[in-house]
């Protein structure tokens, strides 16, 4: 299956009307990904669509190339690019083929310099959900009414003055949607949840504008995977590092039906040093430890498990490093060496992790076009290169289609709804140093927090939640003597893949009880504060 379109030859275009054979459709669309987090949002919104979408390279794919293809549609994406300073990779002449084009953010500033509008960067950059006014009647809207909430993340806007026709505005943007002939465009971003009736868009866009006809059945994603890893494995030792969250488990799950019948093996690490107070003790619960009521619930325990102390290395990998992203690379570095030395001692012929789509894409990496991605920050689990292959099955899923092929195929949803939780783990939610009383104190206010949000039926309200050590300092007194603390950074986030978020409007009698707890039972803090960020501009993680 071809993943990225580059250039049309004789080879690429027959293997792309063979996957259209497969999936019985006479329609694709292309989809240019400019480097935006959000662009493998779009190939799943037209996935659910049940349309094919085909990722198209920027910087090699020329008109001609697209004139060969003749697809229904083309998307252009966003992207970290600024057609002021920076233009992106794009052949402009794919602009007048005459084929309905939707531009999402740097996509819709590309065509309208394109035909001649003024894309200059705004003095006031628009972060977050704003209300979008329909200003004209557009298929691209039908069905969607005047004030839908919309989330834009842009520091370049249009100019109202152009040819175009504007068909919505926002607060601060003049010309937040807008047409010209056969070319849409919006400033904002239907593809993630936060805009509202984004799904209804992309449909109109595919099926009233470019008028698709043909939808292929939604085949069944966990079944497929577990047929690709089955073939892959064959009779393979699979090491697979375990952190008792959700990603890691569901592609055990995934692996042990692919091993169904077979003599391939699969061992288990969990690495001890860095992690939340009750990690290991789900791993033990439901990989390792023998217990009678997991065997009622028809549990096995199928995986062997080795426990990893690694605290004193991470501790001597992390001294005297405050920089995060130092911070994160040290982490790195010391995760590689250990499943390095677990890989040859147990002789692995695969090393698997449950590497998310969005880990890839703000490592950098994701969609392998020739467009500029921002690093946002670098995942733990991304860029290491181990002696045996790696198996990441999970790596085009988003968090909700993980845990969807997780249910699917019967992962306990205790485990499923877990909060997410980086692996670089603790580590990010402490500023400067790492230390061992910093990791204790990180350890202890988490488990804090998460009790009271869990005895106040809050935990499943909230996609995640997390408890920061900050750098800064609070003055006070404790008793009658003057001290110095930590201040806290508590943070929740509402989110449903982790590409965006909200942050959580927890009551303050809950942020009350937590803030009275975290001072009166960990020394060190002085003070708490609660972080009312959204992603973006913020992201969930403190580092
Ligand atoms: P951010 O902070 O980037 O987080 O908005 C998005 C989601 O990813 C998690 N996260 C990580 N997960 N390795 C991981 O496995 C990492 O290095 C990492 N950094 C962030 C974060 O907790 C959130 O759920």
């Amino acid at each position: 299956m071809l993943t990225i379109f580059k250039t049309a030859t004789t080879e690429t275009l027959s293997e792309i009307s063979e996957e259209m054979r497969v999936r019985k459709t006479a329609h694709l669309v292309l989809l240019f990904s400019m480097g935006s987090q959000f662009d493998h949002l779009i190939v799943q919104q037209l996935a659910r669509l049940g349309v094919y979408c085909l990722v198209a390279d920027p910087a090699s794919v020329k008109a001609d190339d697209v004139k060969k293809l003749k697809p229904a549609g083309i998307i252009v994406s966003g992207g970290p690019a600024s057609v002021a300073n920076e233009p992106p990779p794009f052949d402009e002449k794919i602009f007048d083929l005459g084929i309905p084009l939707l531009g999402v953010c740097l996509g819709f500033q590309m065509w309208a310099k394109h035909v001649g509008g003024k894309v200059t960067p705004h003095d006031k950059r628009e972060f977050g959900t704003h209300s979008l006014k329909i200003l004209s009647a557009d298929p691209l809207f039908e069905g969607i009414v005047s004030d839908t909430k919309v989330l834009q993340t842009h520091g370049d806007a249009i100019g109202p003055d152009s040819i175009m026709t504007i068909l919505g505005s926002t607060e601060n943007a003049p010309v937040a949607a807008g047409r010209y002939k056969h070319l849409w465009g919006v400033q904002f971003h239907p593809e993630v949840t936060e805009t509202a009736e984004g799904a209804r868009m992309y449909e109109n866009f595919c099926f009233k504008i470019c008028g698709i006809t043909d939808r292929f059945p939604a085949h069944n994603v966990s079944e497929e995977k577990i047929a690709r890893l089955g073939e892959r494995i064959g009779k393979a030792k699979v090491l697979i590092a375990l952190s008792g969250g959700s990603d890691s488990s569901v592609v055990a799950y995934l692996l042990k039906e692919a091993m169904k019948g077979s003599k391939a093996q699969l061992k288990g690490i969990y690495i001890r040093g860095i992690d939340r107070p009750d990690d290991e003790a789900y791993v033990q619960k439901y990989f390792a430890a023998p217990s009678e009521a997991l065997a009622k619930e028809g549990q096995e325990h199928w995986i062997e498990i080795e426990v990893v102390d690694a605290t004193d290395k991470f501790l001597k990998a992390l001294r005297g490093k405050t920089d995060m992203r130092e911070k994160r690379l040290a982490m790195r570095d010391v995760y590689k060496e250990i499943l390095e030395e677990k890989i040859k001692e147990f002789g692995a012929d695969f090393i698997a992790q449950g590497t998310l789509y969005t880990d890839l894409r703000e490592s950098g990496l994701g969609h392998a076009t020739g467009a500029r991605v921002a690093e946002i920050k670098v995942h733990h689990n991304t860029g290491i290169t181990f002696s045996v292959p790696e198996i990441t099955p999970l790596s085009d899923c988003v968090k909700d289609s993980a845990r969807g092929i997780g249910r699917d195929i019967g992962v306990p949803e205790d485990l499923l709804v877990r909060h997410p939780f980086p692996g670089p783990g603790l580590v990010v939610r402490i500023e400067g140093e790492v230390t061992e009383e910093s990791l204790r104190v990180a350890r202890e206010i988490d488990g804090i927090y998460i009790e009271e949000l869990r005895a106040a039926k809050l935990y499943e309200t909230v996609w995640q939640a997390g408890a920061v050590v900050t750098a800064s300092r609070q003055t006070g007194s404790k008793g009658d003597d003057a001290t110095l603390g930590h201040v806290v950074a508590l943070w929740a986030v509402w989110s449903v893949n982790g590409f965006t978020a909200r942050f959580a409007q927890l009551p303050y009698d809950f942020l009350d009880r937590v803030s009275r707890r975290i001072t009166n039972e960990v020394r060190e803090v002085g003070a708490v504060v609660y972080r009312i960020s959204d992603k973006p501009p913020a992201t969930i993680e403190w580092g």
